[in-house]
C-alpha cells in the first residue's frame, strides 16, 4: 500500500474530484456528499489537530485550528504542505504515538488497516478521535482486496473496508456520528487515551 500511494500522489485527487480515470465512474450524489463532508469538517471546533495519513491534504486544509499532518509518502506530504501553508507536515508512520494533540483526525486510512494495525491506531494517545471513511453501499462488499490501476498502467493490490456509520462507531467503542452520507461516513470518539 505504501509504494502504491507514493506513486499515486500526483493523480490522487482525481478520486475526490471525479477527474482522470474517475471521470467516467457513476457516482450519483458524490459531489453533494463531499460538500456536506467538508461542511462537517469546517464545523469542528478549532483544536490542536493531527491528521494521520493526510495524503494530499484534501480535507486537512479545511480542519479548524492548529494543524499537523503525517503521511508515509513524501510526495503526498509535499502536496499537503503546499495546500495548508500554516500546517506542520511530516513524513512518517501514522501508527507511531505522537502525544500532545487535542484531536486526531484521519480520513480514508482506518479502512485500509488490518486487525493489528487497527488496534494500534485506536490505542494512539489523544483526547478526541474523528474518523472519516467510505460508506458501505448497497452494491459493495464490506471488505475486499482491490486490484487498482494507476495512470501509468501499473496494478496494485489494496486492502479496503467499507462502513455503516453505526458499525464504525461500534468498532471504535461508541461516540457520535458526525456524517452519514451515501459515500462517506464520519464518527467521533471522545473517550481520551493517554
Ligand atoms: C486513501 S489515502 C487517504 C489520504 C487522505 N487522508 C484523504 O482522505 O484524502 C491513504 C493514505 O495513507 C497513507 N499511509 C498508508 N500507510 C501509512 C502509514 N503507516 N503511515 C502514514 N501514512 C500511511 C498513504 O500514503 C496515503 O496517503
Amino acid at each position: 500500500m505504501r509504494a502504491y500511494y507514493e506513486k499515486r500522489a500526483a493523480e490522487y485527487d482525481d478520486w475526490w474530484l471525479g477527474a482522470g480515470r474517475f471521470e467516467e465512474r457513476e457516482r450519483p450524489g458524490w459531489y453533494e456528499d463531499m460538500s456536506a463532508l467538508i461542511d462537517m469538517v469546517l464545523a469542528l471546533t478549532p483544536a490542536r489537530t493531527l491528521d494521520l495519513a493526510c495524503g494530499t491534504g484534501f480535507l486537512t486544509r479545511h480542519l479548524p485550528g492548529e494543524v499537523s499532518g503525517v503521511d508515509q509518502s513524501p510526495s503526498m506530504i509535499e502536496i499537503a504542505a503546499a495546500r495548508r501553508k500554516d500546517g506542520a507536515f511530516e513524513v512518517g508512520d501514522a501508527l507511531a504515538p505522537r502525544p500532545g494533540f487535542e484531536r486526531i483526525f484521519s480520513s480514508h486510512f482506518y479502512g485500509h488497516l488490518d486487525a493489528d494495525q487497527r488496534e494500534a491506531f485506536l490505542a494512539l494517545p489523544r483526547d478526541e478521535l474523528v474518523i472519516v471513511d467510505s460508506a458501505l453501499r448497497p452494491e459493495s462488499v464490506a471488505e475486499d482486496w482491490q486490484e487498482r490501476v494507476l495512470d501509468d498502467g501499473s496494478t496494485h493490490s489494496v486492502y479496503k473496508r467499507w462502513f455503516t456509520a453505526a458499525g464504525l462507531l461500534d468498532e471504535i467503542g461508541g461516540g457520535e456520528v458526525l456524517h452519514d452520507g451515501p459515500w462517506f461516513v464520519a464518527v467521533r470518539s471522545s473517550i481520551p487515551r493517554f
